[in-house]
């Protein structure tokens, strides 16, 4: 055996030795050691999830690979629908694959009238993007429930794309639903990115440019978010989806994880917080108040990382780009000045809290038009290739249903008493 860990239960004296497999132990070995006895671990900070092949991330040395490539590789050099090709089907398209790619996603993206018409339309006029986006996911499991028979790899394949054709479609809907104006339907002839952009924005009788650096920016940003390997919505994903659930209700429950502030949900956290310190004045006090407890530095720290989060660092590379054609986020000076008071204190620094990719997305978002309540929509735009790997993966695995044990706190037995005697 190589490196191994032995365990001794010390009731008996038993011991048994577990071997390391790429840096975990098998469960199920301590399991047949010490039955009954579990992990107390809720939030999985010392559980791995699942076996998987789509990412790799080491959060002590700030790396991301999806497949195996360097994400500052990817980012720049390849499309979102190239990447989103790697990380469900493991390889980037060639030229012949890429166009076949495209045009299936292409083909999939409108989203029939009743749609709009039923489901859209039941929502208050101020009802938020994501909880428009996740009912919508999750009602698509009503217009097509082909989609139910997940053991079938030719079903998830068409999932798969139908999924990721009509985000996009369903986000800008869902956009023009909130500020009452007409739907806009997919335009075969534009780039995935830039028929978002002309659906989100278009006015009924004018042509919309779609401006390439605006468009490569968001890109980008949809290929920075694409996965993160174990993150809360992706297990959420794979949790529902190990129920055999269809993937819109698995995608809709992820999407459901990712609109919370602490995890997809900051980047309108972060915008949010920079409006209402104010000025830059106030940076400072912004601060104290943090270390004190008040707040928490929305866009700051990650689970997993413990260095400069290398997403983050392209994103503030990619906000210069926007900038010089949108003008400057008045935001940003105070963001900056935030981060550079954040890395330079030692609260910040003992607890190894860098920005995240959410600290800088926001003001992209926000200088491209985009309001607030769209931000974290655009997210789980990026994210769904990432969601719907992971559930095929699962599913290719053959995995077994997910179902933690827990520690029971409660009461001991007792009687249930008359309703006189309660
Ligand atoms: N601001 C101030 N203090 C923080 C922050 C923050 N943003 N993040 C963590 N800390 C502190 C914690 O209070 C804790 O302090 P303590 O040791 O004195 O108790 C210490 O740093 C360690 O943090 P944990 O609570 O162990 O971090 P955890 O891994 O549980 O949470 C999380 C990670 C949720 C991302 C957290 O850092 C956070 O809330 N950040 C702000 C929200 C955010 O930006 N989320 C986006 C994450 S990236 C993504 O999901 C796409």
């Amino acid at each position: 055996m190589g490196e191994s860990i032995t365990i001794t239960d010390n009731r008996t004296g038993e011991t048994i030795e577990i071997p390391i497999d790429r840096g975990g132990i098998d469960a199920r070995a301590w399991g047949s050691l010490l039955p009954g006895i579990w992990f107390d671990d809720p939030s999985f900070t010392a559980t791995s999830g699942a076996d998987s092949a789509i990412t790799y991330l080491d959060g002590a040395k700030g790396l991301l690979r999806y497949r195996g490539y360097p994400i500052e590789q990817l980012a720049g050099s390849t499309s979102f629908l190239e990447v989103a090709h790697l990380i469900v089907f493991g390889e980037l398209p060639n030229r012949v694959q890429l166009t076949a790619w495209s045009d299936e996603i292409a083909s999939e993206a409108p989203i029939h009238e009743n749609f709009h018409k039923r489901i859209l339309e039941g929502f208050r006029d101020d009802a938020h993007a994501m909880g428009v986006l996740v009912s919508g996911i999750a009602a698509m499991s009503t217009f097509w429930p082909d989609g139910k028979d997940v053991e079938d790899p030719v079903c998830r394949r068409t999932q798969i794309i139908r999924l990721i054709a009509k985000m996009p479609t369903l986000a800008a809907s869902a956009y023009r639903r909130s500020v009452g104006t007409p739907y806009v339907q997919p335009d075969p002839d534009l780039d995935y990115t830039g028929n978002f952009l002309s659906m989100m924005f278009c006015q009924r009788d004018r042509p919309y440019e779609v401006d390439p650096v605006l468009r490569d920016a968001l890109d980008l940003l949809f290929v920075l978010h694409a996965d993160h390997e174990q993150n809360c919505s992706t297990t959420a994903a794979r949790v529902v989806g190990s129920a055999h659930a269809d993937p819109y209700l698995t995608v809709a429950s992820a999407a459901a994880a990712l609109s919370g502030p602490r995890h997809g949900g900051a980047n309108e956290a972060v915008v949010r917080m920079l409006e209402n310190i104010g000025s830059y004045d106030n940076v400072d006090d912004f601060i104290a108040g943090v270390k004190a407890g008040d707040q928490k530095l929305m866009g700051f720290g990650h689970r997993v990382y413990k260095n400069y989060d290398p997403r983050a660092r392209i994103v503030k590379d990619t906000a210069h780009r926007v900038f010089e054609v949108t003008g400057r986020n008045p935001l940003l000076d105070m963001a900056l000045k935030l981060e550079e008071v954040a890395l330079a204190d030692e609260y910040f620094i003992s607890r190894n809290l860098y920005p995240n990719v959410d600290f800088y997305s926001g003001l992209i978002y926000q200088s491209m038009g985009f309001p607030v309540e769209m931000f974290t929509v655009l997210f789980a735009i990026g994210r769904t290739p990432g969601w719907l790997a992971h559930w095929d993966e699962l599913l290719v695995n053959e995995s077994r249903i997910a179902r933690p044990r827990q520690t029971y706190s409660g009461r001991p037995e007792r009687t249930v008493p008359h309703t006189d005697q309660r």
